[in-house]
């Protein structure tokens, strides 16, 4: 049953996002939103660093890169070691490149952009936009940071491989990734990790969100970068394990502290997004009657509606009382359960810029996760829509 057809009692209730029927993307109104830079002041990013041989230290990362497989072996840990070489011979190219001003200009990360906010709309794909799983891919590419062995994060796009893309956590992303396949074939120069990042950006800029910082420097690793399972959280858990999961990301080497109460509440909400699928988690259904609007909703309809137990076969999980057609996870639930998440739940529900001030600067950070500060060229941009 679609939303739009069991809602009519509920929507007359909630507040005004709730009762606007599923928005196109990339309105006019959304673009010029863009265009005059609401959002948060992004810093125009910095000059390139010009050299004398540029290309001269660039074929140095190269040609480590090529030493690296020529001079080990192929098998066993000979080859390890010459991969560890490889990626380490790659993000020193991927620094030089950055420093000496090689690196390709914000125009052509734009059309890439452009590309992707394009090919968001597909018709009887769920609410009719990719831009939910696009948001779900670029979160679970970066999220599986650990500042303890600095592993995981954008930076090596390491969800292409197999065993990362089969953890459970990942479910239903091949939809995400297999979209994304056919954006690179026309830019086969972007980076895995800058692409599915550039389209979280993109996804939700142009679902009517907060414009993200955001700049290119991740580079593509190997299948031995991949991370263990069990970084992501468990949608079945509650306040503690949210804690334990975010406060392991964070960036000691830059001091970007762990994800806090604050950040954990503020990237919660991406969840006025897309909805559950029964075959990709388990759960079922949206979070808000506007799954293809970025929007504060998620937490107005978190505070403000009773909340219930659904009664039926599947993982347990909520059902709002009065349509019984939306849906809270147990982590959901765990951010008005708790005193310290809930203060800003609150908040959240009463102010959509505090939200989405709070929402950008913590998924900008999310989303550089894992990649060192060596391989940027300089300040993030912010890219829009043209
Ligand atoms: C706080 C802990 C979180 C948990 C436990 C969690 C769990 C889940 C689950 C179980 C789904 C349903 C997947 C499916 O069946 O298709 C989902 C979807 C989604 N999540 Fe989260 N999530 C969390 C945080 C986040 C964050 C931080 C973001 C982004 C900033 C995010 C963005 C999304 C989006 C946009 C979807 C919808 C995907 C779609 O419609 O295909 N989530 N999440």
């Amino acid at each position: 049953m679609s939303i739009r057809a069991t809602a009519p009692v509920f929507r007359a209730t909630c507040a005004r996002r709730v009762a606007q029927p599923l928005q196109p993307l990339r309105n006019p109104a959304l673009r010029r939103r863009f265009a005059t830079g609401a959002g948060p002041e992004v810093p125009p990013p910095s000059p390139p660093r010009k050299s004398n041989s540029p290309y001269a230290l660039v074929a140095v990362g190269a040609a480590a890169l090529g030493a690296a497989y020529l001079f080990f072996g192929t098998s066993g840990s000979a080859k390890d070691t010459a991969k560890e070489l490889g990626s380490a011979a790659r993000g020193a190219a991927a620094s030089v490149e950055g420093k000496v001003g090689l690196r390709r200009g914000k125009d052509e990360y734009q059309k890439v952009y452009d590309r992707i906010a394009d090919s968001l709309e597909v018709e009887g794909y769920d609410d009719g936009s990719l831009a939910p799983v696009l948001i779900r891919l670029a979160w679970h590419a970066s999220g599986t940071y650990d500042k303890n062995d600095k592993t995981g994060g954008s930076n090596y796009a390491t969800m292409r491989f197999k065993p990362e893309a089969e953890h459970g956590a990942n479910n239903g992303l091949n939809v995400a990734r297999d979209h994304m396949e056919k954006i690179k074939k026309e830019f086969p120069w972007i980076s895995y990790g800058d692409l599915w990042t550039l389209g979280g950006v993109a996804a939700v800029q142009e679902s009517g969100g907060p414009t993200i910082p955001w700049r290119p420097g991740r580079i593509d690793g190997f299948e031995h970068n991949v991370t263990p399972d069990g970084r992501l959280p468990d949608a079945s858990k509650a306040e503690d394990h949210l804690r334990f999961i975010f406060n392991r990301m964070g960036w000691v080497e830059i001091r970007l502290p762990a994800f806090n109460d604050q950040e954990i509440v503020a990237l919660s909400g991406a969840h006025a997004m897309g909805r559950c699928h029964p075959d990709r988690s388990g759960f079922e259904g949206p979070w808000t009657f506007s799954p293809v609007t970025f929007s504060n909703e998620y937490f107005n309809l978190l505070i403000n509606e009773p909340w219930v137990w659904r009664k039926w076969k599947g993982p347990a999980q909520y059902e709002d009382k009065k349509t019984r057609s939306l849906m809270m996870l147990p982590t959901d639930m765990a951010l008005v359960k708790d005193k310290s998440f809930r203060k800003y739940a609150e908040k959240y529900a009463k102010s959509e810029d505090e939200f989405f001030k709070d929402f950008s600067a913590a998924f900008s950070k999310l989303l550089e996760l894992g990649v060192p500060e060596s391989q940027w060229a300089g300040e993030p941009w912010a890219m829009g829509s043209q």
